[in-house]
């Protein structure tokens, strides 16, 4: 039987997150991240998660302030939490456009030292030159150098972690050496996007690796965690999208000399308990309500239609006209999510008319409804179901409220998984490594 792997994601920066309800907290105070953090510990999780947002998105020329705006730095907060968990991975978003192979080898292996072998890294290119006006001085990296770059950075991160040996820091006063060769951490690296070389400043980490995860979904994305990465994150959510894209991915492995095994597959998810289906049910459509408010609805809506749509009823029909097509559009920092804008409007159309939604309800069913919905016996058996019969090997859980949005999903739905002998009840490793069941 396979056992569950579960991460706990810090959710923000997009309308999943419900700043508005009564129970949600500070998104950035460290006593959000803190709380968090101890519970998905407490539910014995593998480990914890950030993703990342580097550029405020934009809409219609403004900040897109209906959703979570605003994010501090991840491997800083996961720096933070090593101090306030034992066992816990703490897995951090860090672009490998904008920041240099030296650097992120440095700041994810001191990570991993001050938590001693938990640090994990998801390496995402990011899609947009918007974003890369933020960081990059003139040009921005076309799409297809974007992953041959991502391929090199961790290529080099990797050779800087292996710089040092594991045994050579010896401190032996009475041979008067500190390292025990003349010229640690050596490295050099010459390559088409990295040309570097030096003396890696940081000593080899616990876990020497740290975890690789992958986030983007595209051939060139699948290809490089299938050459290169220990666990995707996925937005493969459903179960026969799950299981396609599991086997899509695995199937890669072999021609990189892996085994199915050496890459997880963890897809985004999102869930609502309750006392009983029909509970369940309600409390789920009132959360949908909670994350599309009125403002939102019509924001969304322009995603599509990428058009300034800000003078129609939210609870009116779809506009009488066509999605624009227009490469440049009206959001910015989120584009390519409808690829064909004619065929999703008429698809939407389709189901307005056939239920006869205004544009909110449209919204609320047609962007996101959570991935698992039901008693906490109903979770937890359909998780189970999901690893089984390989859609997944586990889920990054996203909470729609911080810092408490876990809590009732560990108190429930945990102790059944653990039950099913699917879960650990105590962990049995110290490193996030070692959790995950990965060689060394
Ligand atoms: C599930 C998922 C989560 C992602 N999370 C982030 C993130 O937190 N920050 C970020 O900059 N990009 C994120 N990305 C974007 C990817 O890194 C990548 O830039 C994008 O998907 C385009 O690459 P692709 O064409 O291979 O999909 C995410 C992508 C996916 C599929």
């Amino acid at each position: 039987m396979k056992q569950i792997i579960l991460a706990a994601h810090f959710p923000g920066v997009n309308n999943t997150t419900v700043w508005s309800d009564p129970a949600a907290g500070s998104q950035i105070e460290f006593e959000s991240f803190e709380r968090l953090a101890r519970t998905a510990e407490r539910g014995r999780f593998d480990f914890f998660f950030l993703a990342e947002g580097l550029r405020l998105r934009e809409q219609r020329g403004r900040i897109h302030d209906l959703d979570v705006v605003g994010r501090p730095d991840n491997v800083t907060v996961l720096g933070g939490l090593a101090a306030v968990t034992t066992h816990l991975g703490l897995t951090g978003t860090v672009n490998s456009t904008f920041n240099e192979p030296v650097d992120l080898a440095r700041r994810i292996a001191t990570l991993d030292h001050l938590s001693g072998g938990r640090a994990g890294w998801n390496v995402v290119t990011s899609w947009d030159a918007f974003t890369g006006e933020n960081f990059r001085r003139g040009g921005y990296l076309d799409r297809a150098d974007r992953y041959s770059r991502a391929e090199e950075v961790l290529q080099t991160v990797r050779e800087l972690w292996d710089a040092w040996d594991a045994d050579e820091l010896v401190a032996d006063p009475a041979a008067g050496r500190f390292t025990r060769h003349d010229w640690p951490g050596a490295y050099a690296h010459r390559g088409r996007h990295v040309d570097i070389e030096g003396h890696f400043p940081v000593p080899r980490s616990p876990q020497g690796r740290p975890i690789i995860l992958q986030a983007g979904d595209s051939e060139q994305g699948r290809e490089f965690a299938a050459r290169s990465a220990d666990a995707i994150f996925s937005r493969h959510g459903t179960l026969e999208a799950g299981k396609a894209f599991y086997a899509d991915v695995k199937g890669r492995l072999a021609a990189y000399g892996r085994r199915p095994d050496e890459l997880k597959i963890l897809p985004a998810s999102t869930f609502v308990l309750g006392d009983s289906e029909a509970d369940a049910q309600e409390r789920a459509h009132h959360i949908r309500r909670q994350q599309v408010s009125p403002q939102t609805a019509i924001l969304l809506l322009e995603q599509l239609w990428n058009k300034d749509l800000s003078d129609l009823d939210p609870e009116g029909p779809l506009p009488p006209f066509d999605p624009v097509l227009d490469d440049d559009t009206i959001i910015k920092g989120r584009a390519g999510m409808y690829p064909d804008r004619l065929a999703t409007a008429a698809q939407w159309r389709a189901i307005a008319e056939e239920r006869k939604l205004g544009i909110r309800d449209l919204i609320i069913e047609v962007t996101g409804r959570q991935t698992f919905i039901g008693t906490p016996q109903r979770v937890a058996a359909t998780l189970h179901e999901f690893v089984q019969s390989d859609a997944a090997d586990g889920f990054i859980l996203v909470p729609h409220v911080v810092p408490g949005g876990l809590d009732e999903f560990v108190d429930t739905v945990v102790p059944l998984l653990q039950e099913r002998g699917a879960l650990r009840t105590e962990y049995t490793t110290t490193t996030l490594r070692g959790h995950l069941g990965l060689a060394a």
